[in-house]
């Protein structure tokens, strides 16, 4: 009989998810399998299950991050091998995602664990360091030095406001600006118990979400009172609070890069938006190095863990009810299941 793998499949809208025995993979020349030891949950999983975003067709394997053991490489593959602890972005291109019992992934998805992460703390990575990452460089038109050192000092922008601080994504945002332009004012909102932390991690301040009504607090922390020259916004808090657009320099650049959520914002005329998915920065300069970048970015101490990281379940059938637990809000950290 043939060798087999096992995917958490949805069949249909709405799930539930269900498992399936389909071939053993074999990697393609520049593909690299892994086993995974943990998966990390995110909204897009649920609104892909629930809403169909992003599906083309059923059945669909849900998953973008992932952390485990390459089980096999394709020969074009130089540096990772089979049995090497990595983390890896998963599904996106047409591919199946990261809840089966063997991924397959191009190489660019990869990178090495770092020694000191566990596999869970490192699955809670890919699409929340990469989703920022796109938000800087074609949102912001900030390059990031470890992608395109020749882009330093490039950028003019005085001051930043990051809007939802405490979300992975805008965790990661602040690390990666504060990397990219040491002394802009970096400005960020969330609920009161992440501040401390989203100053270790790079804020200049942080406010409460009511700052997002009445920005007057968050032009007065800004050189001069005049406002803040770019807006970065990974959960789309400009869609219910759209008085948030008051806070930009009403003579400055008023560069506003928001995250695709599924929300609707309207965009004041006058304010040059952009609207990105994570895996564009595959196309900007430098971003086939993205994962590996990162990898060297944290063993470096460069960039820290965004936020801390929740285990809300073991092996394939924890996956629905976290994914559950996920859809009624998170707070300042990312959910993992352990494999
Ligand atoms: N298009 C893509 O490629 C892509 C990739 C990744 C993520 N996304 C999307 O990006 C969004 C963020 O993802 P995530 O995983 O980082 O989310 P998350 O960690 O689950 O976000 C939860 C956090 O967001 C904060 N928040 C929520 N609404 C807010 C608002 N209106 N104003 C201020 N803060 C707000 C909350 O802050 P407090 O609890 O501190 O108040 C909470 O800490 C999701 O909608 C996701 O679907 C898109």
């Amino acid at each position: 009989m043939s060798k087999t793998s096992l995917q958490y499949q949805v069949l249909k809208q709405g799930g539930p998810l269900t498992k399936v025995s389909v071939p053993y993979p074999t990697p393609g020349p520049s593909e690299i399998c892994i086993r995974p030891k943990a998966i990390a949950l995110n909204p897009l999983d649920w609104k892909r299950r629930d809403y169909g975003v992003m599906v083309e067709s059923w059945p669909v394997v849900l998953g973008i991050d992932a952390a485990g053991i390459v089980d096999s490489v394709g020969e074009s593959v130089k540096d990772v091998k089979a049995g090497d602890e990595v983390f890896s972005l998963c599904g996106l291109e047409n591919r199946k995602g990261g809840f089966q019992e063997v991924i397959t992934v191009p190489w660019y998805f990869v990178a090495k664990k770092p020694a000191s992460w566990t596999f869970e703390e490192a699955a809670s990575l890919p699409i929340c360091y990469l989703t920022p990452a796109a938000a800087i460089v074609d949102g912001l038109h900030v390059p990031l030095p470890h992608l395109d050192p020749t882009g330093a000092g490039t950028s003019s922008l005085n001051s930043i406001l990051v809007l939802g601080g405490s979300s992975s994504v805008g965790a990661s945002a602040i690390q990666l600006l504060r990397l990219a332009l040491p002394s802009t004012t970096i400005l960020t909102t969330s609920s009161a118990q992440h501040h401390a932390h989203l100053i270790s991690l790079g804020a200049d301040k942080c406010f409460e979400r009511s700052a997002q009504d009445d920005t007057s607090a968050i032009k007065a922390a800004t050189l001069n009172g005049v406002g803040v020259d770019a807006i970065l916004d990974p959960v789309s808090a400009a869609a219910s609070q759209p008085s948030i657009f008051t806070a930009f320099n009403p003579t400055g650049p008023k560069v506003y890069s928001h995250v695709l959520t599924g929300q609707n914002v309207v965009v004041p005329e006058g304010v040059k938006a952009t609207l990105v998915l994570g895996r564009q920065i595959f196309g900007a300069k430098g971003g086939m190095n993205a994962f590996p970048g990162l990898a060297s970015l944290i063993e470096t101490g460069k960039f820290k863990l965004p936020n801390k990281v929740e285990i809300v379940g073991t092996g394939f059938e924890g996956i629905e009810p976290g994914l559950e637990k996920n859809s009624k809000g998170v707070s300042g950290a990312k959910y993992v299941v352990s494999m």
